[in-house]
């Protein structure tokens, strides 16, 4: 039976993690950054001396295209199997989350040539660009727009901290690609990743099904209070931002706790205006990150948000703004895809079980224009999002090797 080359799994999951490697074991890779380039241009190289035909969209996405017959005569025409991921990361972030799923493409589809092994359906990697939402607020962007959820003129528009447009960092960093960012027909979208929590290190478990994916709402909340000066301003007589925005801390703490069934709640950005020590706030923006594996629920906890800012301002005398930045459904996963990741464990004699996803990831997008599923290793002591993130290797062999058989039974023997 075909399986992937380990040795040189590790060896390119090595390279990789040098490309933007921060001193606590992590990286800081953010979107269309000059790391980001590094790796872009390294991945293009790599598919490139594994046989692939590589095009980038008009968002980034870079896709690597193994033929159905390489060296044949003829490229068929019927929609491939993609496999893929992100290479960006979150500010001082993990080395797994994202690229993993990439460089186990890659892999697949190296084991793919080595074994000289025909598909009836060419095979493709894809790369998305600004999943992480870290850089360029809303997440999972480039392959919101290849899903039409985002139009391509919002997200070239979209701007970082500094101000700095999305499109000119495309174009800066040369991946301002010439291909339309829309759907196409496409056999299945498949994607590894590491889980990002516990559930399966808990059960020693080296691989998970995954069927979904929770509904996720990102919001932005902003009041304007008036800034005045710490000393000789009365109590009663300040608006203060900074002590209406720490109410809605404590609300989104509080909401998923009232709801209860598994959602969860966080601000994880919060921007104070003079942000001085002598002076009372005239400005506070926070965002709020809700998820729930049900979409009422979800719903209903962004009601009560909306409500706890209203409340906030209203006690605090100040003025508040809300934004939503990001909606995305729960999402269930094609049954014939989910089947065919649980059949490629049977076959390889890998335990798992099935799971829904608490993280967010473009399968989630894909999902919404072609069958998908997805791949989980299990992420030791459940961490992500920072330098402490990791995986055993002998889990992401398992993981490699479901993915590589899925793609297979995917795209049919030849
Ligand atoms: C992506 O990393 C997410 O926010 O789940
Ligand atoms: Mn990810
Ligand atoms: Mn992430």
């Amino acid at each position: 039976m075909i399986r992937i080359d380990r040795a040189r799994l590790e060896e390119t999951f090595r390279e990789q993690a040098r490309i933007g490697a921060t001193t606590g074991g992590g990286l800081t890779r953010l979107a269309l950054s000059d790391e980001d380039r590094i790796i872009r241009d390294r991945m293009v190289a790599w598919l490139e001396a594994a046989g692939c035909a590589v095009r980038v969209d008009r968002m980034g996405n870079i896709f690597g295209r193994r033929p159905a017959s390489p060296g044949g005569p003829t490229d068929d025409e019927l929609p491939p199997v993609v496999m893929g991921s992100h290479v960006d990361s979150v500010p001082t972030g993990g080395r797994f989350d994202g690229v993993l799923g990439v460089v186990c493409a890659l892999e697949a589809i190296r084991a793919l040539n080595a074994a000289k092994t025909r598909t009836r359906h060419p095979i493709e990697l894809a790369i998305f660009t600004n999943e992480e939402g870290a850089r360029f607020q809303p997440a999972m962007l480039g392959s919101a727009v290849m899903a039409g959820k985002v139009s391509l003129e919002d997200a070239y528009n979209k701007r970082d901290r500094h101000g700095i447009r999305l499109v000119d960092e495309l174009e800066r960093i040369g991946y301002l690609g010439a291909e339309p960012c829309i759907p196409r027909p496409m056999r299945a979208y498949l994607e590894l990743h590491i889980e990002q929590g516990p559930f399966l290190e808990e059960a020693g478990l080296p691989v998970g099904v995954v069927e979904g994916i929770v509904a996720i709402a990102w919001a932005r909340v902003t009041f304007h209070g008036e800034q005045d000066h710490a000393g000789p301003t009365p109590m009663p007589a300040r608006h203060d931002a900074l002590v209406a925005a720490a109410d809605v801390v404590k609300a989104v703490r509080r909401i998923p706790l009232e709801i209860g069934r598994d959602m969860v709640g966080t601000v994880g950005w919060l921007d104070v205006h003079p942000n001085i020590v002598n002076a009372i706030p005239g400005k506070a923006v926070l965002t709020s990150d809700l998820r729930a594996p049900s979409d009422t629920d979800l719903d209903r906890a962004v009601e009560r948000l909306e409500a706890a800012a209203r409340d906030a301002a209203a006690a605090e005398g100040v003025r508040p703004e809300y934004e939503p930045l990001m909606r995305v459904p729960l999402t269930r996963f094609d049954t014939d895809v989910v089947g065919a990741v649980e059949a490629a464990a049977t076959t390889l004699g890998v335990r798992y079980r099935r799971m829904l996803s608490g993280a967010g990831h473009d399968a989630q997008h894909m999902a919404a224009i072609c069958p998908t599923g997805m791949v989980f290793v299990p992420s030791i002591r459940g961490k992500s999002h920072c330098e402490e993130e990791n995986t055993h290797f002998d889990d992401i062999e398992h993981g490699a090797n479901v993915l590589l058989h899925a793609a297979l039974t995917l795209a049919g023997p030849a």
